[in-house]
């Protein structure tokens, strides 16, 4: 009896691997894989989701350029048949970075199990952080050719970090978690990139609609029919900053955000006067200029605030561009009555970010500089840090807009491809029709 169930399941094996379609299954390797982005309306955050646990369930997430995991909520709803703790001291556990081992005295269940491998979930919409359960579960995602979402794929043990309900507090309504991309080792972008051996690249192309995040390499397409690759962004390297910028960490641990080198601000093309030692990262980490997805408008140290605007006041001006009362949060805002329509926005003055020599500069046109707050009103969507903010200068969401990125892990730069109208498309012209 018992040797026959067993050549009967021997045969049942065989037959599941002769047939041609577990064999496609197995040999199927994407070559990247697609996630939706969306843009909440009422706190700014952009959004996603993709498919976790067994049943599997969709979960949206907020997305957290520099984030440096996945991060979900374990407390309320998580069911799963395979979800596993990380016990401490292993290889996954020294991958991760953890920051050492948790006890949970309780009955086991997803966030509590004994001898857990420790990491610090962080909120930093809000800037709060916990300690929580490194774990792993089934995820599920689109592959991609580029073009179109292609078939679902599955990663079997992806790495997360149980957080806990509280820590949702400020992010958009029916998100369980964050889903970080920063440059640590399990990351979204590594860990897919790991998992199906691709290139440690992926885009970013954000949207007030329905943008796109590409992992793994180009070319990637737009409609009407756009193509990018790494040769056509304009490059600059990503710099490290030797001290982290999360809300708790261990002394000694460096940033996984993304950061530039920013070397001087033009306000049509003239040189804005500033203190440059703040664009430089010190050796307590402090300065420099890093890309965020979770401020939704471009932060300014107050000095750097005060001179580009006062600078670009005076190139309106010049313009016949008539200054009015700002509208919370924004300072600089005018009226619309002088303020021609242009293929890049609002006709008002450029804003330049010269990075590593003079002929590699982000440009920042009218549909990234300035928001609509009224019928006649549009402000500058730059927003005043204070005297003494952790960095700089962080570039928000709203400037990111509509820009692709392309970040490169293995060999450290971005790519980007400035203003997508220029190249008549938007970030929301990835064909989401599925060729499944
Ligand atoms: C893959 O794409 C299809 C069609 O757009 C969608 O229904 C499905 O939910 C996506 N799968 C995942 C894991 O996001
Ligand atoms: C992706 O597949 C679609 C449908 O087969 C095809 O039209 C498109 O050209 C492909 N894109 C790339 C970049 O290969
Ligand atoms: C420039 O900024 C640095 C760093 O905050 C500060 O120590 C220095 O005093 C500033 N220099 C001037 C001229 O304001
Ligand atoms: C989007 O892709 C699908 C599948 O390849 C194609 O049939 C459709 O025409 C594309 N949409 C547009 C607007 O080109």
């Amino acid at each position: 009896m018992a040797s026959s169930l067993r050549n009967y399941l021997l045969f049942a094996v065989c037959l599941m691997l002769l047939s041609p379609s577990s064999i496609a299954q197995q040999s199927f390797r994407p070559k990247a894989l697609v996630i939706p982005v969306t843009k909440d309306a009422a706190t700014r955050q952009y959004l996603t989701q993709i498919k976790q646990r067994t049943p599997q369930k969709p979960i949206n997430l907020v997305v957290d350029l520099g984030g440096q995991f996945l991060w979900v909520d374990c407390d309320q709803d998580y069911v799963s048949s395979t979800y596993k703790s990380v016990r401490c001291g292993s290889a996954m556990c020294s991958l991760a970075k953890s920051d050492g081992c948790g006890e949970c005295f309780a009955a086991p269940k997803p966030g509590c199990n004994k001898n857990y491998c420790g990491l610090t979930p962080d909120n930093t919409v809000i800037g709060m952080a916990t300690s929580g359960e490194l774990a792993t579960d089934v995820v599920s995602v689109n592959s991609t050719n580029g073009s179109n979402p292609g078939r679902e794929v599955t990663i079997p043990h992806f790495a997360f970090t149980c957080g806990a309900t509280f820590l949702l507090k400020g992010l958009a309504n029916g998100v369980v978690g964050m889903a970080g991309l920063g440059r640590t080792r399990i990351a979204l972008p590594s860990q897919f990139a790991s998992a199906f051996s691709f290139h440690r690249k992926f885009a970013v192309c954000l949207s007030s609609s329905k943008g796109v995040v590409v992992f793994g390499d180009g070319p990637y397409k737009l409609l009407p029919d756009v193509q990018f690759t790494s040769q056509s962004l304009t490059q600059t390297p990503l710099l490290t900053n030797p001290v982290s910028t999360a809300s708790a960490y261990s002394l000694g641990d460096p940033s996984y955000e993304y950061f530039i080198g920013a070397s001087s601000i033009l306000i049509d093309e003239k040189p804005v006067s500033l203190n440059s030692t703040l664009l430089s990262i010190d050796n307590e980490g402090k300065g420099g200029t890093k890309i965020s997805t979770v401020d939704p408008y471009t932060v300014l140290e107050s000095s750097i605030f005060k001179a580009v605007t006062q600078a670009f006041i005076k190139e309106a001006a010049a313009k016949n561009i008539k200054r009015v009362a700002g509208v919370a949060p924004f300072d600089v805002c005018f009226s619309r009555e002088n303020v021609p329509s242009t293929r890049l926005g609002a006709g008002v003055p450029t804003i330049s970010l010269v990075l590593q020599n003079k002929n590699v500069v982000w440009r920042i046109f009218g549909a990234n500089s300035m928001v609509q707050v009224s019928d006649d009103v549009l402000c500058l969507g730059f927003v005043d840090g204070g005297s003494k903010p952790t960095t700089s200068i962080v570039i928000g969401g709203h400037q990111l807009e509509d820009n692709l990125l392309q970040f490169d892990l293995a060999s450290s730069r971005l790519g980007f491809s400035s203003l997508l109208y220029g190249s008549r498309t938007t970030c929301a012209n990835f064909n989401f029709t599925s060729i499944a």
